[in-house]
């Protein structure tokens, strides 16, 4: 397996000072994740595509854009104009999820679909010949800071095999609750991107906590 990546989740920075926050951290990580809430789909507000686009300066890192938005598909071109890299929906955020994972790779970026810990990994049986990612939420999605659903462990070992198995080069992203406690166990049931907020963006020692989280996979 490829070596695990970090993409830091930008809702636990200071959103005050998003730029420095993402110099601060662009040595040590692979990604920016951000996370893109409607107060709709998901009970909370956050950032749309004009910050993104604004962003897109700082840094050469790829931007891991996870969108908890419906609907998405109105919102594509804006995402990817603005510079996302990769866009990760949710199957619940229209009636079409095939068309608008379609559309995404049409706008030229990597697609994604994300798995609330609700919803069944059957989901993902008719995308694997589209999908690029599969991100396995291991909270509820709307806020930074919750604690990791155990349950989560058995959905990426799942997922896993299905990657396996259909022989593509897929990524296994893990979103929710990833402290140094829980990273190596969802590292050891097959996740490839661990996405960090809290435990990333706290105190002033950066550097040291995404060391921590990857523990010996650094
Ligand atoms: C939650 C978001 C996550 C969140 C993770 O809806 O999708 O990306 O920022 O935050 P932590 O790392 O604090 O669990
Ligand atoms: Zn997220």
């Amino acid at each position: 397996m490829n070596q695990v990546q970090i993409s830091v989740s930008l809702l636990a920075a200071d959103f005050a000072r998003l730029g420095e926050e993402i110099k601060a951290v662009e040595p040590f990580i692979d990604m920016i994740h951000i996370d893109v809430m409607d107060g709709h789909f998901v009970p909370n507000l956050s950032m749309g595509a004009p910050v993104i686009e604004k962003l897109r300066s700082w840094t050469k890192l790829p931007f891991d854009v996870h969108l908890m938005i419906a609907p998405a598909d109105p919102f594509l071109k804006d995402f990817a104009k603005a510079g996302a890299n990769i866009l990760t929906v949710h199957p619940e955020a229209g009636p079409h999820v095939y068309r608008t994972l379609q559309e995404i790779k049409h706008l030229g970026c990597k697609a994604g679909i994300a798995l609330n810990p609700g919803t069944p990994v059957e989901v993902i049986h008719p995308l694997f010949d589209i999908v690029d990612l599969i991100l396995v939420m291991t909270v509820n999605p709307g806020f930074g800071g919750q604690s990791f659903l155990m349950s989560g462990l058995t959905k990426i070992r799942d997922v896993r095999t299905l990657i396996d198995e259909s022989g593509r080069d897929i990524q296994l992203e893990v979103d929710g609750g990833i402290t140094p406690q829980t990273a190596p166990q969802v590292i050891e049931a097959g996740a490839n991107i661990l996405v960090a907020g809290t435990a990333i963006f706290k105190g002033n020692d950066y550097a040291k906590n995404i060391q921590d989280l990857r523990g010996k996979h650094g």
